[in-house]
């Protein structure tokens, strides 16, 4: 087997590359506005209630529409999960792995037709884009190696005349809700660590994505999958959602989104309901206020790109995207006017058009609250850059710098998941740390030093799941820098890591005597 090596991003310098990006963006255009069904036990299913998805970009083109779930229907596909469950837990691992490899190759040759729809779905930049897609291709051919070194458990001892094995089986069925911002790695990741380890899943994508995430489903037919495995129930939070999340055959939930769904989901989940005899596990990767600290004795320039990058690549919609920088006094001056200036410098536009570093936030509502917030920032902060923003043709927010803010302004404690930094200033190192630690979350956050005892008192207190040193705090790589946060950030689950998939499995202990 060839070792795992992450996914190399596409140069779109050279004109191959620009022209097969064309290319899927022009296979993409050829399908937009279709209408898809549900899947339920391989069966389609359509509804007459609908979700359309448009493009954040152009508000009024519709990417497709697809199929809403009832309770009833949502029903129909637990029962079909729980009985498939019955068969899929008893194929062996290898087989459930050599599924994640054939959908990665298939994903491979088709990999510029998914990039240019998470364009067109989600508004992604080519470059984003091209992570997001190359990031579902890490997690398949990562879980599916991790699948191999699990298969036959860990190793415990054995006395004299006693033979002890330690093995993991499946749990059962588990409802996916997957996130729009990363709507294809993290749909896909999350879908398929459940499905290696024997499993069988609903799933149940973000409603402003929901297309890529049918395409996949595709996908993972062609690659051999039975139907039943993976069965695709879009629909409404407060119905379908609350209906799986409650359901006493549910057995776990995967959940990537806000602070405050992924609570509601936790404290549901914690119920027990009738006829249900096991407790639910919960998997849950939430929010984050993650801040970039920088040292007097660091890499300026270092400093600023890396706070500019990270707080504005997608629009600041990643969970690790940078909202806070915190920068010690004695430079705080310069990092501030060349944060400001390299901010001025970013192009926005159509992210059809690969000159446009960034492009829109992901709807309305996403438009509203973040605008809501430069609002409540011009009261908190000196307003650097930006503070506009147009949605008279896509949801155009622009790249905002906010300086001088306290760090208890309410832009350096809630999240925004946007194009906002705020930035503090702090009197030296040591209170630094502490204002990047005074928030609830604790997902990433990076520390620009040249002391290398000021890194290592980082390593020890900035309380984060993922600490970076001198780069930004985006960009974690399946299978090289596990991802998951501490506190209000979720469950700690470490994505593309190597516990990640042992949250879907159980440990089953048999001891033998002869
Ligand atoms: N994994 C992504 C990153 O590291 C965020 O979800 O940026």
């Amino acid at each position: 087997m060839i070792p795992y090596k992450h996914e190399p991003f596409t140069d779109f310098s050279k004109e191959e590359n620009k022209a097969a990006y064309l290319e899927g963006l022009a296979t993409v255009e050829g399908y937009l506005g279709q209408a898809y069904p549900l899947i339920i036990g391989g069966e389609r299913v359509t509804t007459e209630d609908q979700i359309t998805s448009y493009n954040p970009a152009k508000k009024t083109e519709v990417i497709g529409t697809v199929s809403k779930a009832t309770k009833d229907l949502a029903e129909k596909a637990m029962q079909v999960a729980d009985e498939t469950f019955k068969m899929w837990s008893q194929v062996e691992p290898e087989i459930r792995a050599d599924v994640l490899f054939k959908a990665a190759s298939i994903i491979r040759r088709r990999k510029f037709e998914f990039s240019a729809l998470l364009t067109l779905e989600a508004g992604k930049p080519w470059n984003e884009a091209d992570a997001d897609t190359a990031e579902a291709i890490d997690f398949l051919e990562y879980y599916a190696r991790q699948m191999l070194r699990l298969k036959d458990g860990q190793k415990v001892e054995s006395r004299v005349g006693e033979y002890n094995r330690y093995d993991y089986i499946p749990l059962g069925v588990g409802i996916v809700i997957s996130p729009w911002n990363f709507p294809f790695a993290i749909m896909a990741g999350t879908t398929v660590a459940a499905v290696v380890t024997g499993n069988t899943v609903l799933l149940k994508p973000a409603s402003t994505t929901p297309v890529v995430a049918y395409k996949f489903i595709e996908v993972l037919e062609e690659a051999g999958l039975p139907a039943g495995v993976v069965n695709y129930v879009p629909g409404s939070g407060a119905e379908v959602g609350d209906y799986l999340v409650d359901h006493p055959r549910t057995r776990f939930v995967s959940f990537t989104g806000s602070r405050d769904v992924g609570l509601r989901i936790n404290q549901r989940a914690s119920v027990l309901n009738e006829g249900q005899i096991w407790m639910k596990r919960v998997i849950a990767e939430m929010g984050g206020k993650d801040t970039i600290v920088v040292d007097k004795e660091a890499d300026l320039e270092l400093a600023a790109q890396s706070i500019v990058k990270s707080a504005f690549g997608f629009s600041g919609q990643k969970c690790s995207a940078c909202s806070r920088a915190v920068i010690v006094e004695d430079v705080y001056d310069e990092v501030v006017e060349r944060v400001a200036e390299l901010t001025k410098e970013l192009t926005i536009g159509d992210p059809t058009n690969p000159d446009n570093f960034m492009a829109t936030v992901i709807d309305e509502a996403a438009f509203k609250k973040i605008t809501s917030y430069i609002e409540i920032g011009k009261t908190e902060g000196k307003l650097l850059v930006g503070g506009t923003a147009d949605d008279s043709v896509g949801y155009f927010v622009h790249p905002t710098v906010f300086a001088d803010v306290a760090p208890s302004a309410r832009i350096m404690k809630e999240e925004i998941f946007g194009p906002v930094v705020a930035i503090a200033k702090a009197k030296d190192f040591d209170e630094a740390i502490q204002i990047a630690n005074d928030t609830e979350y604790g997902l990433t956050g990076a520390v620009i030093t040249k002391n290398r005892l000021n890194q290592e008192k980082a390593r020890k207190e900035f309380h984060v799941g993922n600490l970076y040193f001198n780069r930004g705090c985006t960009g974690a790589i399946v299978g090289y820098q596990p991802f998951g946060g501490f506190n209000m950030s979720g469950t700690d689950s470490k994505a593309g890591g190597p516990d990640y998939l042992q949250l879907h499995m159980q440990a089953k202990t048999t001891s033998e005597m002869f």
